[in-house]
């Protein structure tokens, strides 16, 4: 079947009220029509997520705010124009519109438009916003192929085929203050990048904000983790499987994923799930340990990723 009829078939299940994994350039999505509650139970179901982690909606075309977030100021448009189609979720008051599982009660909606194609052909067919949280059983590693969607939901009614993802981890995800934007979850958008529209609100004066969902465990691996350092250099290499970035650390190990060939930290960010998921796969491997990054731009995004997937294995 060609991707335009599957794409057809999964926007009919949406509309149909059932449930349908889907790429985005960041990560696979697991969506159902935003303003369907029954739909969007499923999603929680599936995922075997708490009903108090909420949902982003993702939408196709900017006219799409108007029915789902309350005063949207020039701000959001500004930042829209820049980053939208992209990997920028915002979290904005939510109108009545929004039922209250997709956002888990709150009073704001997480929003986002995907620049992937294929997402948005499907939320244009299917007419109308799609909830979606990564398409991975709650607490798990995030999926960026089909395949990975597979392994933890087989269940799915539909998973749409778009291949490797290309952005590899979730959205940068802000909240809008009075005095400016605050980073509730970091992504290959940086500070720095939001800086060039508007200003950042120094929330170390305030109490830190971050998603409720944001647990400190999350992206977790089936078997051990860790991040390598001078302690981790004491584990037998010979069952441990290196995620390397710089090359330096690679003596030793049974077998060595590079994520990058040019020291590109976006590279890390593309393939690191997917390195996660290998070596979670492969019997030859009882230990991952991963190459750590300095935490600044991109490697902030890498660096709360890989501490959350290490964090359960840190005492075992
Ligand atoms: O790139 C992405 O954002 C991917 C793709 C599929 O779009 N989606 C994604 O969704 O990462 P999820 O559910 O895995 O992560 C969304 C995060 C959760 O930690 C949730 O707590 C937070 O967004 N979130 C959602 N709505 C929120 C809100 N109203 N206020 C604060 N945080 C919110
Ligand atoms: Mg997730």
């Amino acid at each position: 079947m060609s991707i335009s009829s599957n794409i057809d078939r999964a926007a009919r299940y949406i509309q149909q009220g059932k449930v349908v994994a889907f790429p985005t350039e960041t990560v696979y999505g697991l969506g159902a029509n935003a303003f369907n509650p029954m739909a969007v139970a499923k999603i929680f179901e599936i995922k075997e997520r708490p009903s108090f982690d909420p949902l982003i909606i993702h939408i196709a075309s900017i006219h799409q705010l108007d029915r789902l977030v309350l005063n949207a100021d020039e701000r959001v448009y500004k930042l829209a124009e820049k980053f939208w189609p992209g990997p920028l979720t915002m979290v904005l008051p939510k109108s009545n519109m929004v039922p209250d599982i997709v956002t888990s009660g709150l009073s704001t909606v997480g929003i986002r438009m995907p620049s992937h194609k294929i997402a948005l052909e499907l939320i244009h067919k299917s007419d109308c916003p799609i909830a979606a949280p990564s398409a991975n059983k709650f607490g798990q590693i995030s999926p960026t192929t089909a395949a990975h969607v597979k392994k933890q939901l087989p269940d799915v009614d539909y998973i749409i085929n778009g291949g490797k993802t290309t952005v590899g981890i979730e959205s940068t995800i802000i909240k809008l203050t009075d005095d400016g934007f605050q980073i509730l979850r970091p992504g290959i958008i940086t500070s720095k990048d939001l800086e060039e529209i508007i200003p950042f609100d120094d929330a170390s004066k305030k109490e830190k904000e971050v998603a409720p969902g944001m647990q400190k465990s999350h992206y977790s691996p089936r078997k051990k983790l860790l991040i390598a350092d001078k302690s981790s250099l004491n584990i037998d290499k010979s069952k441990a499987g290196l995620i390397s970035f710089s090359g330096e650390l690679e003596n030793g190990y049974r077998k060595v994923i590079k994520v990058s060939e040019r020291n590109d930290l976006k590279d890390y960010a593309v393939n690191m799930f997917e390195a996660l998921h290998s070596f979670e796969d492969d019997n030859d491997i009882e230990i991952i340990i991963a190459e750590p990054v300095c935490e600044r731009g991109i490697g902030k995004a890498i660096m709360d990723r890989l501490r959350k997937a290490a964090f359960n294995w840190k005492t075992k």
